[in-house]
């Protein structure tokens, strides 16, 4: 399974498949442990992302370690974090269509050697990503969906969004995420393996 990855892993640092390869400091293909349960799919690198090579590393990143942790979850132990593009959209703009496109293929084999139980789709690019529809993170987050390989998605409000939203006030957004990564530690912790 490692041997496999990692040759997809080799493969997105030399990839220019699309123009953010010419813009790129590093592409970033994870952070974690691939053998987990539980896959988060955030963006797209950021700034220190893209300096690094390694995802979430960020204050958003730092947030969602904290939000893992409050309930017993680690990148260090039973975590994988991967994004929908692996290389760093100049300005952190949004990634361009072609650019998904482009990059699909490297999320699609992650996904097809990991087979994760449970994905969480973090903000709209990946919502959008995998959940065909109109509605927006506000309306679906915190449901469960089927995702690829038999696994349970849950679409849950991107760090960076809480990080511009601070209270925590029964029906924040903050609150809202305590109760969907609740949920999905309820899940997690049914599931054997
Ligand atoms: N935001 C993301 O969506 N992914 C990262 O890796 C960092 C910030």
């Amino acid at each position: 399974m490692f041997e496999e990855l990692e040759k997809v892993r080799q493969e997105c640092e030399n990839c220019q498949k699309c123009p953010l390869g010419q813009t790129r400091t590093k592409s970033v293909f994870s952070s974690g442990i691939p053998n987990s349960k539980l896959m988060l799919i955030g963006e797209a690198p950021g700034y220190n992302e893209d300096m690094t090579g390694e995802s979430f590393v960020g204050r958003a990143g730092q947030l969602l370690d904290k939000i893992f942790e409050s309930v017993g979850l680690s990148r260090k132990t039973n975590v994988y974090i991967c994004n929908t593009i692996k290389c760093r959209p100049p300005n952190n703009r949004d990634p361009l269509p072609e650019e998904k496109q482009a990059c699909r293929a490297y999320l699609d084999k992650q996904l097809e050697i990991l087979k994760p139980r449970i994905i969480l789709l973090c903000g709209k690019v990946a919502l959008t990503s995998f959940i065909d529809t109109p509605l927006g993170i506000t309306k679906l987050r915190g449901q469960w969906f089927d995702g690829p390989y038999g696994a349970k998605m849950m679409p849950i409000f991107h760090p960076a969004y809480l990080l511009r939203n601070q209270s925590k006030e029964k029906g924040s957004p903050k609150w809202l995420m305590w109760q969907d990564i609740q949920e999905v530690k309820r899940l997690y912790d049914s599931l054997d393996g």
